[in-house]
């Protein structure tokens, strides 16, 4: 695992992700980099548009990928990427091709590597949704499609589902989305991301595509333990980008000030040292308690899935009750945003 960590690496220098500036068709997504304020807005006009019309059970949406397979290629567990890609393609007409039984029972268990069965899966599929533990593993699979083109008769492309502790770039677009929905978008907001910065790829994202909205006035307030910062690059970049930042580890000092609270968890699968993570694991537990403390019209988000960092089984049944609590309509909102972006790729609409 080593030498595939070291390898997928490489191809963030490697392999140049194409800014969509303007047109989607064709183009692999795998960092919000890509994506500029008005991309943003053409995508969510969709989004708007398709969430209207699944609410309505608009059977005119079959039509739109119905003549397009999409391709599952998780390597690391997923509920909700999983699914809402897969959902997504389904209410769009399209079909979702995977291997029997999960990549593990794949030939990667006879030992092929990630390039060949991403040309597998590409030789069948027109969009493949590529989760994997290595951070520039999406980088590489886009490297290899764009050589396979010369080989093949068609352009597949391919999708980042999360790359390690790298970036989540279609969570980050439902997180941003769920930010217009709900707060009217990120500008002017104080948004306060609490738990593991460190490894959580969702959060990479999401301070980078706000970062790129360039808003002046927006403040990123990150909350962790001390072992476990936002990383120096996202820090840095967003000061180029002029958002204000705020690091700490004291919750009380901005909990009060926050329109968005950003809750993650704790990436106990990312820790080499058991130790480590038993020492951090509880630092930081969102309770109905802890949002007495937070503006009346704030809002709750959480990528999912949750563990201890939600407390109890009963302090979360409290939590889904406060009507600040915006993580299922989060987790909704990732089916339309997915919906959007598959369709945009695929030039469908
Ligand atoms: N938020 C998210 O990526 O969830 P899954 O790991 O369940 O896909």
């Amino acid at each position: 695992m080593q030498d595939q960590a070291r390898e997928s690496r490489q191809f963030l220098h490697r392999y140049t992700p194409p800014p969509i500036d303007g047109s989607f068709r064709g183009k692999h997504i795998v960092t919000v980099e890509q994506f500029s304020r008005s991309d943003l807005r053409t995508l969510f006009d969709v989004v708007f548009d398709f969430r209207s019309r699944v609410t309505n059970h608009d059977r005119s949406l079959l039509d739109i990928c119905g003549s397009h397979v999409m391709a599952s290629l998780f390597y690391e567990a997923s509920t909700r990427t999983d699914m809402s890609f897969q959902a997504a393609m389904r209410r769009l007409g399209g079909r979702v091709v995977s291997a029997s039984n999960g990549v593990q029972f794949s030939s990667v268990y006879k030992g092929e590597d990630l390039a060949d069965s991403v040309r597998a899966a590409a030789c069948y599929a027109d969009v493949i949704v590529l989760r994997h533990p290595e951070v520039g593993s999406s980088y590489q699979a886009a490297y290899y499609l764009d050589q396979l083109q010369a080989r093949v008769t068609r352009q597949p492309v391919v999708i980042s589902g999360g790359d390690g502790v790298g970036e989540h770039p279609s969570q980050a677009l439902l997180d941003l989305f769920t930010l217009v929905d709900l707060k009217g978008g990120a500008a002017g907001q104080t948004i306060t991301m609490v738990g593991d910065l460190r490894n959580g790829r969702t959060v990479h994202s999401l301070a980078k595509l706000i970062g790129k909205l360039e808003t002046r006035n927006t403040t990123l307030c990150f909350v962790s333990p001390a072992a476990l910062p936002m990383p120096e690059n996202i820090i840095s970049y967003l000061k180029t980008h002029h958002i204000n930042v705020h690091e700490t580890g004291d919750l009380q000092e901005v909990l009060g000030q926050s329109d968005v609270i950003y809750w993650t968890r704790v990436q106990e699968e990312r820790f080499e040292n058991r130790a480590e993570y038993e020492a951090i694991r509880n630092d930081f537990i969102m309770t109905p308690e802890v949002m007495r403390d937070a503006k009346p019209d704030c809002i709750l988000m959480h990528p999912l899935p949750r563990k201890n960092e939600m407390g109890t089984p009963e302090q979360r049944d409290a939590l889904d009750l406060d009507p600040r609590a915006a993580y299922f309509r989060q987790m909704e909102n990732g089916m339309f945003v997915r919906m959007a972006l598959l369709a945009s790729v695929l030039g469908a609409v």
